[in-house]
Order: C-alpha cells, then sequence, then structure tokens
C-alpha cells in the first residue's frame, strides 16, 4: 500500500480514533467503540498511517474461547483515502496475524443498511448472510460474515 504505513495499535491510539470515528463513519458511532477495545485488543489491532496522521484501523481480535475464530469489530479508512486499497491492506495484515495464531475463520457482522460495507465484505470474499433477525436482541438484524483466513 503505497504511502500508508500500518502498524499494532497501542492503548494510547483509542484518543486519535474516537476523535475521528463519527466523523468518518457519516453518524455517531462512538458508542460502539469503549476504550476496553483498545486497552484489550491493541495487540491484535492495526493503525494506518500517512504524512497526514491517522488514515484507518481495525479493531479485532482471536476469540479467548474458540480457538479457531477470529473477530474484527470495527474498521475505518479516512474518507480522503479510501477506494484504494487500504481497507483490504488492513484486512491483509489482520488475516496474517490470525494465520499465525493458527485461526482458522474470520468473522464479522454489519447493520443491514450499511451496504458499502456488505459490499466490501464480498469484494474481500465474505460469505454474506442474513439479515439475521433479533441476532442482537429483539428488532436488531444484523448481516453476518465470515472467511477462511
Ligand atoms: C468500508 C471501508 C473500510 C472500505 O475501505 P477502502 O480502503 O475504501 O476499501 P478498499 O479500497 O481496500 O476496497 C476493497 C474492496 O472493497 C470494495 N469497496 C470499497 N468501498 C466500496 C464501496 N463504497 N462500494 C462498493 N465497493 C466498495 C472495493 O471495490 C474493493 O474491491 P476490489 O478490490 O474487488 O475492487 C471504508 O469505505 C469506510 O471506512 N467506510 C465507513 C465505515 C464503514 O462503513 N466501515 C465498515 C464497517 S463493518
Amino acid at each position: 500500500m503505497m504511502g500508508h504505513r500500518i502498524r499494532r495499535a497501542r492503548p494510547a491510539d483509542y484518543d486519535a480514533v474516537i476523535g475521528v470515528i463519527d466523523d468518518w463513519w457519516g453518524r455517531a458511532v462512538v458508542h460502539n467503540l469503549p476504550r476496553m477495545f483498545l486497552d484489550h485488543f491493541h495487540r491484535t489491532s492495526l493503525i494506518a498511517s500517512d504524512e497526514h496522521g491517522i488514515s484507518g484501523f481495525l479493531v479485532g481480535f482471536g476469540s479467548p474461547s474458540d480457538p479457531d475464530t477470529a473477530y474484527i469489530h470495527f474498521v475505518a479508512v479516512r474518507p480522503d483515502a479510501r477506494k484504494a486499497g487500504l481497507g483490504r491492506s488492513l484486512y491483509d495484515d489482520f488475516f496474517a496475524i490470525m494465520r499465525a495464531e493458527g485461526r482458522k475463520v474470520v468473522s464479522a457482522i454489519t447493520s443491514p443498511s450499511n451496504y458499502t460495507s456488505i459490499d466490501f465484505h464480498r469484494s474481500l470474499g465474505f460469505a454474506v448472510a442474513g439479515p439475521v433477525a433479533d441476532y442482537n436482541g429483539p428488532g436488531r438484524a444484523v448481516i453476518v460474515f465470515s472467511r477462511g483466513v
């Protein structure tokens, strides 16, 4: 990926991430990323940056309960850096980390209205299932993605 450096996250990255997240998403999503994700899953999360600062991030982890499975909780690329392969690079680096841990499957979810996320995951070879009704409680359907690492 030309011009972008990807590294493992650190807990202190939380403040930079949370400061841009609503702007990059185009709506309020700050409540979906409490600080505990960076405090406890920074080792398997990734930060991309370029000469303008943070350009993307991925928050993910290997399941502590299922040794085969990894989960991507959050991903975003700075609006001016999109459609140039950075999201794919973040996923590729996460897959490599998870492959090295012996993980077999990566999963993620999104809301049924997030067509960008659905197209993005389909392009990356994820199987797309759903909407799964009541997945996160009554009336809260989600789309479920899964892919081998
Ligand atoms: C989703 C997101 C991370 C993609 O990042 P990106 O760097 O633009 O993605 P890439 O350039 O690596 O694209 C990878 C593939 O996804 C596809 N894709 C990316 N954005 C797309 C869009 N808006 N519509 C359709 N396809 C898209 C690309 O065409 C590409 O496929 P290809 O390689 O077969 O051409 C970015 O759009 C984003 O941050 N969106 C807002 C936050 C969000 O919705 N996150 C997803 C939550 S699960």
